[in-house]
């Protein structure tokens, strides 16, 4: 692998199967930075235990399911490097170091901490260290960018913080990252909202045409448009939302018109919705049906990922000793 491409690391929650809005705002976007980046992506299962701490019965079927996600929508084993963040030890142990030299007010005042303690009631110590987390898993690869969302901003910034602080504390060896926000279209869930697994309102990669089809079939429309002649607003419209990812561009200009005169109503253009999404899906949901029979080459692949990191978090590790003087040498 070419070590002089930019280095990215993201990291996924294990949530479970992945659904449209994934696929479209991180999964295609990483697929088609693969062959530019020196790729690490890595599942952050560690993460997901600050919020679902008494739910881990299911923890590997989620991370196997995500991992059938990553897999069937092209991410290249030999491209880039996925991983379970538990598999790579140096990730707490930065973790723990950097929770000696960051001030807590700093993490109080991440936006996503005082909001989600207050709404779900969390107050674990791991909880609040949960930005620091990421900070490491960012940190350990020394990743120039880190592709996320929006929502993800005041983490990159943390992380910034703790790598200027380090650096100034004990010699340069951090570089600060940058985010990477990639435009993408989009994904409203079935009742209108952004799509979302808490929200219930997703399409699965996994679900079947018959599922997806069901699914949309209960998706708002233009609440004004009743009956098929009323005229529609396709501007307003979720349905509308996705045929323009889904529709070719000729489509999409017919059903704006024949939904706004009246011609078209809702039940037959959730159908060609329906047609053309499962199409677009097709090759996806066959290779994930291949792979979920396939537990062995999943291991292999986060074996061969596993292996990859390490060697990375290894080398960064000892450095960080070193800087910190956790060397013994009494020559
Ligand atoms: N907090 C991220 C999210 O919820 C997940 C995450 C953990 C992450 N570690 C990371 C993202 C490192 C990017 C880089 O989406």
């Amino acid at each position: 692998m070419d070590r002089e491409k930019p280095i990215i690391l993201s990291g996924v929650q294990p949530t479970g199967q992945l659904h449209l809005g994934n696929y479209e705002g991180a999964l295609r976007n990483w697929v088609s930075m693969q062959d530019d980046y020196r790729m690490y992506l890595c599942v952050v299962d560690w993460h997901a235990l600050t919020s679902d701490f008494n739910e881990v019965k299911e923890l590997q079927d989620r991370i196997f399911q995500t991992m059938l996600d990553f897999l069937c929508s092209g991410l290249d084993p030999e491209k880039v490097s996925i991983f379970i963040q538990s598999d790579i030890k140096e990730h707490a142990e930065l973790h723990l170091l950097f929770s000696m030299i960051i001030p807590t007010p700093w993490l109080e005042r991440v936006p996503s901490y005082k909001e989600k303690s207050e709404a779900m009631g969390l107050d674990s110590y791991g909880f609040l260290g949960y930005p620091l987390l990421q900070a490491a898993d960012i940190l350990l690869y020394k990743a120039d960018f880190v592709p996320v969302g929006k929502d993800q901003l005041p983490h990159i910034e943390l992380t910034r913080e703790v790598a200027r602080r380090f650096n100034n504390l004990y010699g340069n060896v951090f570089p600060e990252p940058g985010g990477l926000l990639s435009k993408f279209p989009l994904i409203p869930g079935i009742d209108g909202r952004k799509m979302s697994k808490s929200y219930n309102n997703d399409i699965k990669l996994g679900d079947s045409p018959d599922e997806t089809a069901q699914k949309l079939k209960k998706m708002i429309t233009d609440p004004n448009k009743i009956y098929k002649g009323d005229p529609g607003r396709p501007e307003i419209c979720p349905v509308f939302a996705l045929h323009q990812v889904y529709t070719n561009a000729k489509d999409v200009e017919k059903i704006a018109r024949t939904c706004k005169s009246g011609e078209l109503g809702c039940v037959e253009d959730k159908k060609l919705l329906g047609e053309n999404l499962n199409t677009a899906l097709e090759n996806i949901r066959s290779k994930r049906k291949e792979l979920e029979k396939n537990k062995d080459y999943v291991l292999t692949v986060l074996d061969k990922g596993a292996a990859e990191a390490r060697e990375r978090a290894v080398a960064t590790m000892s450095e960080v000793r070193k800087s910190m003087n956790l060397v013994r040498s009494y020559a």
